[in-house]
């Protein structure tokens, strides 16, 4: 039998703790033959090759090396890229993940090319088109012929959207395949002490990289205000992600603030730092997951969210976006730290589930 070539692509931060335990699945199973390919939409070391090292990922088969652009720009740099490698390889499946310029401009260039796409966190839907990512997944989802969803509320959009039944598949959440295998490592990690806090010391931990919370000045002023009063209460660690790093004004972090701004960080440190923290404020979408994973009170600077599972059963509370909201919400969970369960198939298992839908989908497309 020769082996099925599966071409797994990632490109930003968040797609590479979902690739890894899948890789490192598929790399051991010999029905398939993976390739992994890195568009390098992230390029900094901090964003890209510390996670490659840090998640034990094997080198990219192909290093696209794309870098940033408007999104026009990066999308169709990628798709001209990406297009040469699918011609060259003639693979089974394209693979891609989440919901970056990247995801869309691979899942595009495959389907063109008559190649399956599977998109691994499919169905999310925040319903704001005014999110990059929003319509990155829209789009992706139109042009997928396997759909692994992590949350109920992902099937039931497909559902609604008319995808087929056959191809919709619940796996649960790689990326808590990445956390659970991680976790030990993580606690192990003295980047608390490197941060400069006492041992079993209290903190929150921040991360802001939404466009419309950190593009704009106004709106990223009134929340560094809101973090700024919090920080009275209870200091702030701030990894500071690269776009908004270069919008961050003298002003936003001042004298007398307890808010420790520190270059980005690797995943097991931040993994670590997220474990003991008191609190979470995030505009992410994974980190909303990884703190109900870890049952970590999360407060989501954001008035939607595609992940609401993360709201229903786990941690998260939506603070909306402006002072007043983000500290009422803080005042909230000062109040009732609000409890939370994992939600199904969260079991650090999901590679398997991913492997199984994509071998059936392979078999109903001829492969044997
Ligand atoms: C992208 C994703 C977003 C994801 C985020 C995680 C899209 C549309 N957005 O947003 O969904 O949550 O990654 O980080 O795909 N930069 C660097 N070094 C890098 C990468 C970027 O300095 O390695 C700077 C560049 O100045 C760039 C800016 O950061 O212009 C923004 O990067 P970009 O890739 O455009 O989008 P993100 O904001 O990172």
């Amino acid at each position: 039998m020769q082996a099925a070539k599966l071409i797994c692509v990632g490109g930003a931060r968040p797609n590479f703790m979902k690739l890894a335990p899948l890789v490192r699945l598929l790399r051991g199973d010999d029905r398939f033959q993976t390739l992994l390919v890195n568009t390098g939409q992230h390029y900094d070391d901090q964003m890209s090759g510390q996670f490659f090292r840090d998640l034990g990922m094997p080198e990219p088969d192909y290093q696209m090396e794309v870098g940033s652009g408007s999104h026009a720009v990066q999308t169709g740099e990628i798709m001209k890229r990406f297009e040469t490698i699918v011609q060259n390889e003639q693979p089974r499946a394209v693979l891609v993940v989440g919901d970056v310029n990247s995801t869309i401009a691979c899942a595009l260039v495959a389907a063109k090319l008559h190649v399956p796409v599977v998109h691994v966190e499919a169905g999310l839907r925040s319903f704001d088109r005014s999110m990059p990512e929003e319509i990155n997944r829209l789009v992706t989802d139109v042009l997928s012929d396997l759909f692994l969803v992590t949350e109920e509320s992902g099937a039931f959009n497909l559902r609604t959207e008319g995808a087929a039944e056959e191809k919709i598949a619940m796996v649960g959440n790689l990326m808590i395949d990445s956390l659970f295998f991680h976790l030990k490592r993580a606690e192990e990690s003295d980047i608390a002490r490197r941060c400069g806090l006492q041992e079993n010391q209290s903190f929150g931990l921040v991360t802001l990289h939404r466009p419309a919370n950190v593009d704009d000045a106004m709106q990223l002023a009134g929340i560094m205000e809101a973090l700024r009063e919090i920080s009275q209460d209870l200091p702030l660690l701030f990894p500071v992600h690269p776009r908004t790093r270069s919008r961050l004004s003298r002003e936003n972090v001042g004298e007398g603030d307890c808010i420790r701004l520190l270059d980005p960080l690797g995943y097991i440190d931040f993994l670590g730092l997220m474990r003991r923290a008191a609190v979470v404020l995030t505009d992410s979408g994974g980190i909303q997951e990884e703190t109900t994973a870890l049952g970590i009170p999360c407060l989501t600077i954001r008035d939607n969210t595609e992940r609401p599972i993360t709201v229903e059963q786990g941690t998260n509370i939506l603070a909306g976006t402006c002072k007043k909201s983000i500290l009422a919400a803080w005042e909230q969970i000062g109040r009732q730290p609000k409890q939370g369960r994992i939600p199904p198939l969260w079991d650090g298992r999901a590679a398997e589930r991913c492997r199984d839908a994509v071998w059936q989908m392979l078999e109903k497309h001829g492969v044997r």
